[in-house]
C-alpha cells in the first residue's frame, strides 16, 4: 500500500505523516501549503506541492507515487472563520473531498480514511457522545464534515469503497515541539498568547449547567489522534471485503475551562487568575465522546492526559515565541 495524505504538512496531518512512517507505511504528502509547512514532512517521505481543488495534482499525485489508499485530512477548520466564509468552507472541504473520491475512484484506489470532527454533533444533549447521537452541526464547518461523510458513505456504496471516518474531539498538545500548533484558535494556545502578552487568561461564561459553570469538552492529545489513524491504517490495510467505520477519537473524560486553565497556570509557571468574559456564542455546553467504539472496532485507546497535552504545547509554544 502507498497512502497518500492529503493536508500532512498541517499540524494534526504532520502527527499523522510521522506516526504512519514510523509504523513503515509508504505515505505520499500532497499539501497546497497555505497553512502547513514543508520542513516539517520527515526526510524520506515525498511531498507534492498541490491543492486538492485541483483534480489534475490530485491524479498526477496518484498516478505518479502508485497510490493504493488516501487519508483526506486537508480542509479548513476554523468555526468562526466557517460562519464569517462560509462559501470558502464549502468549497475547500467538500469540493476538496469531491476530488479526492473522483481522483481515487478514477485511479482505482479503493481505501479512505476521512477527518470528520466532533463539530457534526452539534450542542448533544447527552453525557457521553456516541456515534449514533444525532448529528445537528450548529456551523458550516460542521455542516461540511457531516455532508462530507455523507459523501463517502454514498460513494463507498456505490464504487465499493472501504471507509474510516474519524470525528476527532478537542485535539492539543505535540508529539515534538516543532510539530505544535501554529494556529491561535483553541482554548490552549489562546490562554498561552495571552499569557506571554502579560494578560489574564479567559473564560468565556462561568454560567453554563457544569460542575463549576465553565464549558466542559474532551481533549485529546495529537500523538494519540495520530495513533487511531495508524490503526485505522491497519485495518483498512487487511480488509478483504469493503468496510465502513465512523468513529469517535476522544478521551471520554471532561475537563473543564476552568479545570484546563488551572493546569495551563501550573505548567507555564503563570500563575494568573483567568478572567471572566462573556459567553461566545454557539457554544455548547459540555461534549464528551463515548470512546468504546473505537476501541471495540480498533484495539484503540488514547495514552495521553492533559498534563502531557498542555506541557507538550507549552515546549512548542516556547520554540516557536
Ligand atoms: N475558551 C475559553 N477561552 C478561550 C478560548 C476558548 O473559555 O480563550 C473556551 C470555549 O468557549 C470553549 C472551550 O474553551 O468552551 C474550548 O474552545 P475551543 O475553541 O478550544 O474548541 P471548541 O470546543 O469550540 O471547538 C473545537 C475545534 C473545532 C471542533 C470542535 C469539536 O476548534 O474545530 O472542537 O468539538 F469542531
Amino acid at each position: 500500500m502507498t497512502w497518500l495524505i492529503t493536508g500532512g504538512a498541517g499540524y494534526i496531518g504532520r502527527h499523522v505523516v510521522h506516526q504512519l512512517a514510523e509504523a513503515g507505511e509508504r505515505v505520499v504528502v500532497l499539501d497546497d501549503l497555505s497553512s502547513g509547512s514543508a520542513d516539517r514532512i520527515p526526510a524520506g517521505v515525498p511531498l507534492v506541492q498541490g491543492s486538492t481543488l485541483d483534480r489534475a495534482d490530485l491524479d498526477a499525485v496518484i498516478k505518479g507515487h502508485g497510490v493504493t489508499g488516501v487519508l483526506h485530512i486537508a480542509a479548513k477548520k476554523q468555526v468562526a472563520e466557517s460562519v464569517a466564509e462560509p462559501l470558502l468552507y464549502y468549497r475547500e472541504n467538500l469540493t476538496g473531498l469531491q476530488n479526492v473520491l473522483e481522483a481515487a475512484v478514477a485511479g482505482g484506489v479503493r481505501k479512505v480514511l476521512y477527518s470528520s470532527s466532533a463539530a457534526v454533533y452539534g450542542t448533544p444533549d447527552v453525557d457521553l457522545v456516541t456515534e449514533s447521537t444525532p448529528c445537528a452541526p450548529i456551523n458550516p464547518y460542521g455542516e461540511t464534515k457531516l455532508v462530507g461523510e455523507w459523501l463517502i458513505q454514498a460513494a463507498a456504496k456505490a464504487y465499493g469503497l472501504s471507509t474510516v471516518a474519524l470525528r476527532y474531539f478537542n485535539v492539543a498538545g505535540a508529539a515534538a515541539p516543532e510539530l505544535g500548533d501554529d494556529g491561535v484558535s483553541n482554548l490552549v494556545p489562546m490562554a498561552f498568547q495571552r499569557l506571554t502578552d502579560g494578560q489574564a487568561p479567559l473564560i468565556f461564561g462561568d454560567d453554563y449547567a457544569t460542575p463549576d459553570g465553565t464549558c466542559v469538552r474532551d481533549y485529546i492529545h495529537v500523538a494519540d489522534i495520530a495513533s487511531a489513524h495508524v490503526a485505522a491504517v491497519r485495518r483498512l490495510n487487511a480488509a478483504a471485503e469493503p468496510i465502513s467505520l465512523t468513529l469517535n477519537i476522544g478521551r471520554g473524560e471532561g475537563v473543564s475551562v476552568a479545570e484546563m486553565l488551572a493546569v495551563i497556570a501550573r505548567i507555564s509557571g503563570n500563575p494568573v487568575a483567568p478572567q471572566v468574559a462573556p459567553r461566545r456564542p454557539g457554544d455548547p455546553a459540555r461534549v464528551v465522546a463515548s470512546a468504546e467504539l473505537i476501541h471495540r472496532e480498533l484495539g484503540w485507546k488514547a495514552e495521553h492526559d492533559i498534563d502531557s497535552m498542555v506541557s507538550s504545547a507549552w515546549a512548542a509554544w516556547q520554540l516557536r515565541h
